[in-house]
């Protein structure tokens, strides 16, 4: 009696253990941890966590020139694209210069809208794209977390770009042809690690910002989703990492995937450099394990495509 149901289950993977049942077996593994312990956590831990799986928001902190003593998150950095160079903001609790005078409600419209407080569009350099996915829970989460953060006096600077590209007016524009504010919505016929992990990615992950070209107007070319960009932040060349065998990671397994995202070692025992090897550094690395799985198990399944990146030098 007691031995019914129970067993059966364990002869089918004892029985003919086959790669979808080691896979299967592996990835129970890698979702189990985190389970029991989620619940526990208070907002302040659950931002951080949201603020890791956004590669710590590495970005808004200037370390390639100001070193690992540079001001955290009192932003700064200029960030080069084809349109000018682009400066992050102070998302430190700093009263006047940074985050101090946003209410949540106005930190969700920034993220989820593209819009500042007084209304104004900020410019897409901030992926808002992205992180309209996220949910309100999350980002409420990453509010209390960023409310901790040591709070840094210094001002926003201003874009080095020539017009029309440092008007903020001509944002609505470009966020008529490219900007669709909404969540990421769950697909329920994938499980819910996958629906996690494409979450992470098209979310606070962010990956599609820098691995997906641009089309003309400075939007993401959809039609080449992840398929790598010679234009990344910075000017670095940013990988395909949609699985096609040729041109994309189609030969990095899972498990390659997770242990990137967790040391930035690369299954041919490379390293990562620039941004990616920061995102890693400061924030993928930190995740769960879970997540880490959930991120790569989805990009395993999106589609593949053949696209050779051009440019840039070690790829
Ligand atoms: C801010 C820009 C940026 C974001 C955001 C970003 N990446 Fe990257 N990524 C890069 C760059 C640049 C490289 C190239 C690093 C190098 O040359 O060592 C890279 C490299 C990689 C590689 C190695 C591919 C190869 O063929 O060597 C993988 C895998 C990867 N990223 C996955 C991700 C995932 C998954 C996410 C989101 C969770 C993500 N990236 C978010 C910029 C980014």
């Amino acid at each position: 009696m007691t031995r019914l149901g129970f067993p059966k289950q364990k002869r089918v993977a004892g029985g003919s253990i086959g790669p979808s049942a080691i896979f299967a077996i592996l990835l129970a593994w890698l979702i189990a941890p985190a389970a029991g312990a989620e619940g526990d956590l208070t907002a302040v831990q659950r931002g951080q966590r949201v603020f890791e799986s956004a590669g710590g928001c590495t970005c808004h902190t200037n370390y390639p020139e100001e070193g690992t003593d540079a001001p955290w998150l009192a932003g700064g950095r200029g960030l080069s694209t084809p349109f000018g160079v682009y400066y992050s903001s102070n998302i430190t609790p700093d009263p006047t210069t940074g985050l101090g005078g946003f209410s949540q409600d106005d930190f969700l419209r920034a993220m989820q809208e593209g819009l500042s407080p007084e209304g104004h569009n900020y410019f897409p350099i901030f992926p808002y794209t992205a992180f309209t996915k996220m949910s309100d829970s999350d980002l409420e989460d990453l509010y209390a977390f960023l409310k901790t953060v040591p709070a840094i006096e210094r001002s926003n600077q201003a874009p080095d770009a020539p017009p029309p590209f440092s008007w903020r007016w001509t944002i609505t524009a470009w966020k008529w042809l490219n900007f669709k504010p909404g969540r990421q919505v769950p697909d329920p016929t994938q499980s819910a690690a996958w629906n996690r992990g494409a979450y992470l990615v098209n979310g606070p992950g962010h990956c599609g910002e820098c691995h997906t070209p641009r089309t003309l107007s400075g939007g993401l070319d959809r039609g080449l989703w992840l398929a790598g960009s010679a234009e990344g932040p910075e000017g670095e060349l940013a990988p395909n990492i949609t699985p096609d065998d040729e041109t994309g990671i189609g030969d990095w397994s899972t498990a390659d995937l997770v242990w990137y995202l967790e040391t930035g070692f690369k299954p041919d025992g490379d390293d990562t450099q620039g941004l990616m090897a920061e995102l890693i550094e400061h924030g993928f690395s930190d995740l769960s394990r879970s997540d880490r799985g959930a991120i790569a198990q989805y990009l395993k399944s999106v589609p593949a495509i053949q696209n050779q990146v051009q440019g840039g030098s070690g790829q």
